[in-house]
């Protein structure tokens, strides 16, 4: 019988695909993965640090682990991921239940530490970083439409709030070669829509043109990555996450909207909208360079949406100052936003330097205010997109509610129709929008062919 494992995975997508990548590693070792966790041999905790309650949630769930160990002493426990970075050795001593952990570069090394746990050889930690120490694991689960692909590792922005730089390291980014083979061989199984990742993906390739000496302004690697992966067949769509406005120069948007596989939606972290809080965070960008670009995308792709992240009650953030970021959302209209309330990450530059002085109702005030702003502007968007048309791409059954297939338009947006047969998972087609609510368009299969949106 082969040794089973399960993985839990908090935080980002990178942590998704980081588990994803693992899952394959160690089923390529032997392992046999489970979704149950009472079937499990191994449980492996992929952990985030961004806010304080994201790491609080998985001491929680790992704290209760204690009583089933004791039932099953032979459960190997492992904490890998970005809490596994910051806090190394002192988990193992905090948990003594906790069988090893494994930093953010460390992936490549977990089958042979969790063979060592099997073995009870001790509990190993194993948490170095830097060059040469990580190597990308290109596995995937097989038969995915969308596929996510990690095309860099790491940020070298230093926001003043963030504690991702200190989980992952400085920025290293693939070569073009290695993204476009690996972006080929899900073609290959099937995938047609890629979802590339990095903390910083404007940034693709700085730090290496950098240490070349050919980084200039103008430059930017990111736009060849796209330009290359438009070209492999099978691929219909190219989206990306995360962009930082100071590289999102001239090149980077005639890139993105030259390209016919680059879909018209992007997710512009804007974290504020006062110039102010934007130095103290250190974002190196004002809000009108924020509009600009947004603004430039917009004049050559008038269909684009945009989504957001956004940080309320930063270090002395004054009313005046959040209503700056309110009327920042009014004025672009975000058809997303993930809004969070500023938490003190220790060992960041804003944590030594600026006191975290904004009291937590005035927080969860401000966090709700801009929650209905966004839900009025989706609501008005979505109700606007009935009677146009839309392309989709077909995925399956909705997992709300399994009678209605989904599938997102170019846009991003969940568009559900009725079940047909000629609608296949992987499918293109039209819909005609004939319904909206907040969280869903409802289409028909449209018979003519577009502008689509
Ligand atoms: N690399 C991406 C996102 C990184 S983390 C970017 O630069 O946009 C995802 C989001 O978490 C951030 O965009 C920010 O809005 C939020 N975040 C990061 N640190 C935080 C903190 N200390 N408190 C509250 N929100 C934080
Ligand atoms: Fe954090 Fe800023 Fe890097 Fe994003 S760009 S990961 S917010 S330091
Ligand atoms: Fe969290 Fe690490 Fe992602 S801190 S947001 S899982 S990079």
């Amino acid at each position: 019988m082969p040794t089973t494992f399960t993985i839990k995975t908090y935080g980002c997508q990178m942590n998704e695909r980081d588990s994803e990548a693992l899952a394959c590693l160690l089923e390529m070792h032997g392992f046999q993965e489970v979704h149950q966790e009472a079937e499990a041999d191994v449980m492996i905790f992929n952990t985030c640090s961004v806010r304080d309650q994201a790491e609080r949630k998985v001491l929680g769930k790992v704290g209760l682990m204690k009583r089933l160990k004791r039932e099953r002493p032979d459960l190997v426990l492992g904490i890998i991921g970005c809490m596994a970075q910051r806090r190394g050795e002192s988990l193992l001593q905090e948990l003594p239940h906790l069988d090893f952990v494994a930093g953010t570069d460390q992936l490549q090394n977990v089958p042979r530490l969790v063979e060592e746990c099997l073995a009870r050889k001790g509990r190993p930690c194993a948490v170095e970083m830097g060059p040469g120490v990580f190597r990308e694991l290109d596995g995937h689960r097989p038969g995915r439409l969308i596929a996510e692909v990690s095309v860099m590792r790491g940020c070298d922005q230093f926001c003043t709030y963030c504690i991702v730089p200190f989980c992952r390291g400085r920025e290293k980014s693939r070569p073009i070669p290695d993204i476009v083979e690996e972006a080929r061989m899900l073609a290959e199984t099937g995938t047609k829509e890629l979802l590339l990742l990095g903390q910083n993906i404007t940034a693709y390739g700085v730090s290496e043109a950098r240490a070349r000496g050919e980084y200039t302004p103008e430059y930017s690697a990111f736009a060849e990555l796209l330009e290359a992966l438009q070209e492999v067949p099978g691929i219909q769509r190219i989206r990306f996450t995360s962009p930082h406005v100071r590289f999102m120069n001239r090149r980077f948007v005639e890139a993105v909207s030259s390209l016919s596989k680059v879909c018209p939606s992007f997710h512009v972290p804007l974290q504020s909208g006062s110039d102010r809080i934007l130095k103290l965070m250190h974002r190196n960008y004002t809000a009108a360079e924020y509009l600009d670009r947004i603004q430039a995308l917009r004049e050559r792709l008038p269909q684009a949406t945009f989504s957001t992240d956004i940080i309320v009650g930063f270090c002395s953030e004054t009313e005046e100052e959040f209503e700056m970021t309110h009327e920042m959302m009014r004025k672009v209209g975000y058809d997303m936003a993930y809004i969070f309330r500023y938490s003190q990450r220790e060992g960041t530059q804003a944590a030594k330097t600026l006191p975290d002085d904004v009291p937590d109702d005035v927080k969860h005030r401000r966090n709700q205010i801009l929650l209905e702003e966004l839900a009025r502007h989706v609501k008005a968007a979505n109700a606007a997109a009935v009677g146009t048309l839309a392309q989709v791409l077909v995925e399956g059954p909705s997992p709300r509610n399994p009678r209605r297939w989904c599938g997102r338009s170019l846009t991003n947006k969940m568009v559900l129709f009725s079940p047909d047969p000629a609608l296949t998972p992987g499918t293109l087609a039209d819909f005609r929008i004939v319904h909206a609510t907040e969280n869903a368009l409802y289409g028909e299969p449209a018979r003519t062919t577009p502008p689509c949106a």
